[in-house]
């Protein structure tokens, strides 16, 4: 048994969706989430931006003495993986290769489709763990940044979703994809718009609750790091790199709940 929290990774609110399902399918763990959220986003810069900025996470975490780390953000993942396994100490999972391996179950027709931010897609992460696992299948990836800010508005129901989502998704579902990976933290959020648009023939996959599920797997079956059933109540934090008071009403929005424990940190340069 282990007590230490489990850290989770974001570069911003968006992680908040992996924090979600984490929460459900662990409601023994205590978790500490950063978001980096004076430099979100992620997903429009650099390759080597991105493994900077995680390097200095990975140094936060070990310095708040995380038993693993789940790195939620998609473009984190894709980009910096090898780097926070390096830097973190401690046992790092990504959202990339869990929601691969699904994506890979599910798929009848053998066309996959994967939708990230620019910099996940242009990393092609999710084609190649796919392609780790059945070489044989088609991976047809597609960035539909606006995505993003649409989810942080809490445009995600309305005209504007849908007619950009149909804009986004007509090539991928004209191509014959049956799976359609969600591959960015904000996605989720925007499920119904998108389930609408794809239809009942494409099964949505949810890089947020895949992980989660790879998760509890590895800390009951390999880690033994699991937290105990008779453990106190967990007790959840979260430190941004920017003012709380965005993330704090994003938060809500995202959770649906307000936050106990929210701090402003400087991990630049850790
Ligand atoms: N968290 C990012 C991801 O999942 C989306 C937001 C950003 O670009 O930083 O790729």
């Amino acid at each position: 048994m282990d007590r230490r929290p489990v850290g989770v990774f974001d570069s911003g609110v968006g992680g908040l969706t992996v924090f979600k399902e984490l929460e459900a399918n662990l409601p023994h763990e205590s978790l500490l989430y950063l978001g980096d959220t004076a430099r979100v986003p992620y997903g429009t810069r650099s390759p080597d931006t991105v493994v900077r900025y995680s390097v200095e996470a990975a140094h936060f975490f070990r310095s708040h003495d995380v038993k693993m780390v789940v790195v939620a953000c998609n473009t984190a993942s894709s980009v910096a993986l090898p780097e926070l396994e390096r830097e973190a100490g401690v046992p790092v999972l990504g959202v990339i290769e869990p929601g691969a391996r699904q994506a890979v179950n599910r798929t009848r027709s053998g066309k996959i489709g994967v939708i990230g931010t620019r910099a996940t897609v242009r990393s092609s992460a999710y084609t190649r763990a796919i392609h780790a696992v059945n070489p044989d299948l088609e991976v047809l990836a597609r960035p539909c940044p606006l995505f993003v800010p649409l989810a942080e508005e809490g445009w995600t129901d309305n005209q504007v979703a849908k007619e950009t989502a149909e804009i986004y998704l007509r090539p991928l579902l004209d191509a014959g994809v049956d799976t359609l990976v969600l591959g960015c933290t904000h996605y989720p959020l925007l499920k119904d718009v998108i389930g609408e648009v794809a239809g009942d023939g494409v099964a949505l996959v949810d890089s947020a609750e895949a992980v989660s599920v790879a998760v509890r797997e590895q800390l009951t079956t390999t880690k033994k790091l699991l937290a105990s059933r008779d453990d106190a109540v967990p007790r959840h934090r979260f430190f941004v790199t920017d003012a709380p008071e965005p993330f704090h009403d994003a938060a809500k929005r995202f959770l649906g709940r307000s936050l106990d424990h929210l701090e402003l940190v400087e991990i630049a340069g850790e």
